[in-house]
């Protein structure tokens, strides 16, 4: 059975889609994972760069199909055996619309995506899903279909702002609709170029979230990572070398953190 995670922050352009991305692709890529990466952003930008990438043709599929039609199966796309993903296009923004002329129960409402994530949840070893920034149908959704969360944390901002008010939301997901995700780890990413790690930062997240919590790895600010976004991924030289070896290392803590969860919930 798959393990669901959910890329979070409650801001925009603090990296969260190239996350998602990068993670669902080396997992595929380079570990042999399957993995299923699902765009609940209406904006599409994870289905583009998955896209642009591998070359797929044009996609005509959408999540929002699955959503009416109660079942996501239609709406994968097979990128490669390991690789598989559930794009998302503009007119998935009806989502709320659709939810409350449709789903009764509130509680009905957040849980959608989960509900049409069951019947598909063995098939993958990992699934993803990228949201947008915003508190909504989309990050409910996101966060009630997930087991866990990675929190990106902004590392040279001198703020933990869109870190903290994700956990504080998740408490109040928990306290309202029984939400049950745990963090799996807060990765500390550098969005300016020529920047540091902000180390009273790093301190102020280990006391908030605890030091367990707090990734090693660090996603630098690389330009090549920007370059994908028109490009889409390659893997030629040696900036596109050193770009795969900072997502490698978050995919193979991310995954022993994991492991580490699964074992100890068996005993509980
Ligand atoms: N580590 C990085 N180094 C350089 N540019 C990055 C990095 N991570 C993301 N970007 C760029 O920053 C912009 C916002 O990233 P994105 O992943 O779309 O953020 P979000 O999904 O949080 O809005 C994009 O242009 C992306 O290519
Ligand atoms: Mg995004």
């Amino acid at each position: 059975m798959a393990q669901t995670i959910v890329v979070g922050n409650f801001k925009g352009g603090v990296g969260k889609t190239k996350v998602s991305v990068m993670v669902s692709w080396e997992l595929a890529y380079e570990r042999n994972k399957k993995v299923l990466l699902v765009d609940m952003d209406p904006q599409g930008n994870a289905s583009t760069l998955i896209a642009r990438s591998t070359g797929v043709p044009e996609i005509n599929t959408s999540i929002f199909d699955g959503f009416k039609n109660g079942s996501l199966k239609e709406c994968i796309v097979e990128v490669t055996d390991n690789l598989h993903m559930i794009p998302a296009q503009v007119s998935f923004k009806n989502l709320p619309k659709f939810l409350y002329q449709n789903v009764k129960e509130e509680i009905d409402q957040v849980s959608y995506l989960k509900k049409l994530l069951d019947p598909i949840r063995d098939d993958y070893d990992y699934i993803f899903i990228d949201v947008p920034p915003t508190i909504s149908d989309f990050s409910d959704n996101a966060m009630m279909a997930s087991d866990y969360v990675l929190i990106i944390l902004q590392a040279q901002e001198l703020s933990l702002e869109g870190a903290e008010t994700y956990v504080k939301y998740l408490q109040f997901m928990a306290d309202n609709y029984d939400a049950n995700i745990q963090v799996v780890g807060v990765l500390p990413v550098l969005l300016r170029p020529g920047g540091r790690v902000d180390m009273s930062t790093i301190e102020r997240a280990t006391e908030i979230f605890g030091e367990d919590n707090v990734m090693k790895s660090v996603i630098k600010h690389l330009e090549r990572l920007k370059a994908w976004d028109i490009t889409g991924i390659t893997n030629n030289d040696q900036h596109d070398k050193k770009a795969h070896r900072v997502f490698l290392d978050v995919v193979d803590e991310m995954v022993e953190k994991l492991d580490h969860f699964e074992e100890a919930g068996k005993y509980e």
